[in-house]
């Protein structure tokens, strides 16, 4: 008997079990009423005595082994039973949700585009100081001794000294980048100049203490108002549409001669009249102007031999033009639900 109890306990150590079908024949075979367990058990009765001790301990054995497979095989069926009912109707085709990558920033893309329309005409882009000296941001751009652009409402002071030239403060425009150019540089120079710019506003729709502005040199022999005209009815072209016309006002900036604010004929409207261009059928993109000659000499250079010209854009003021955007502070708050409008832009 022990012999049989112990070719059992090879079988039942080796047996695999797949399905319920298998795990029930398993169960009839050993563990149920009338299965081989009970058999033994009975037939236990009938061991002489001295051998009682050796073949009980090998039938229980036996009957433990049987048991705990039971138990093992049965709860691995439930599982994959499990897992194959969380299964169904999982698509496995279907593709993933898609990851959201981040967005080019829209004053980036309007700057990009900006910077590649000027350098196919040859400008160079050069870089200039935010902390500045009222020398570069005002008095040698011919700014009068009391010009009031120079108040606190409007420039942010860093240091008061002495002799105001040497006031130091946050650039108020990218003008300032002219004459440091110019110190450096012989002509021709062509460049833009481009960066963020700062001013004491109260911030709303509209305005913002801190902005983006973009600034045209182009100093040479000869170079006429014509040129400064070609040069930004091209640039207009290129960033807003083929048909769009330009228009040139009669201003006034300190370091211009003559200067003039450019207008592009509305894009939105086509010049019928919207909001956009509050019904003129004409938007304000620019200041420019003839470089006064005050400000060629004070940079090192002979303004009876050499002219330019030059020009200021708002970054931001193209960009809502651009996009429609009407709101300036939209820029500044990095509110993803408005930065993602501008994926692939
Ligand atoms: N600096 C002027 C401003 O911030 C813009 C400007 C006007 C720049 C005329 C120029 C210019 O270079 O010629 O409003």
């Amino acid at each position: 008997m022990l012999d049989k109890i112990q070719d059992l306990l090879r079988e039942v150590d080796a047996v695999v079990v797949n399905s319920k079908e298998d795990l029930e024949k398993f169960r009839l075979k050993f563990i149920s009423r009338k299965g081989l367990l009970n058999e033994l058990f009975d037939e236990f009765k009938t061991v002489p005595n001295e051998q009682k001790k050796a073949v009980g301990q090998e039938l229980n054995k036996l009957k433990n082994l049987a048991e705990q497979k039971l138990r093992d095989f049965t709860e691995a069926l439930e599982q994959s039973a499990g897992s194959a009912d969380a299964n169904k109707g999982l698509d496995l085709t279907l593709p993933v949700a898609p990851n959201f990558a981040g967005t080019v920033h829209p004053l980036t893309l309007t700057r990009q585009r900006i910077l590649e329309i000027f350098a196919r005409m040859g400008f160079n882009h050069e870089d200039g100081p935010e902390v500045e000296t009222d020398w570069y941001n005002f008095t040698a751009l011919n700014f009068a001794e009391n010009h009031p652009a120079r108040e606190m409402q409007d420039t942010f002071f860093v240091e008061k000294k002495d002799v105001q030239k040497d006031d130091v403060l946050l650039r108020t425009h990218t003008s300032n980048v002219q004459v440091r150019l110019m110190e450096h540089k012989k002509p021709p120079i062509r460049s833009v100049m481009l960066g963020r710019v700062y001013r004491n506003e109260a911030i709303s729709a509209r305005a913002h203490c801190q902005f983006h502005q973009i600034e045209g040199l182009y100093v040479d022999k000869n170079v006429s108002f014509k040129d400064l005209k070609d040069t930004l009815y091209h640039f207009a072209k290129e960033m807003f549409g083929q048909d769009t016309k330009i228009r040139l006002r009669p201003s006034y900036f300190p370091f211009t001669e003559p200067s003039a604010e450019i207008d592009i004929s509305c894009f939105i409207c086509k010049g019928s009249g919207c909001n956009i261009c509050k019904h003129t059928g004409w938007v304000e993109i620019a200041g420019s102007g003839m470089v006064d000659p005050n400000v060629l000499e004070n940079s090192g250079i002979d303004s009876e031999e050499y002219t330019g010209f030059a020009f200021g854009m708002g970054i931001e003021r193209i960009t809502m033009l651009r996009y429609g955007v009407r709101d300036l502070r939209l820029f500044f708050e990095n509110d993803v639900r408005f930065l993602r409008q501008f994926e692939g832009a």
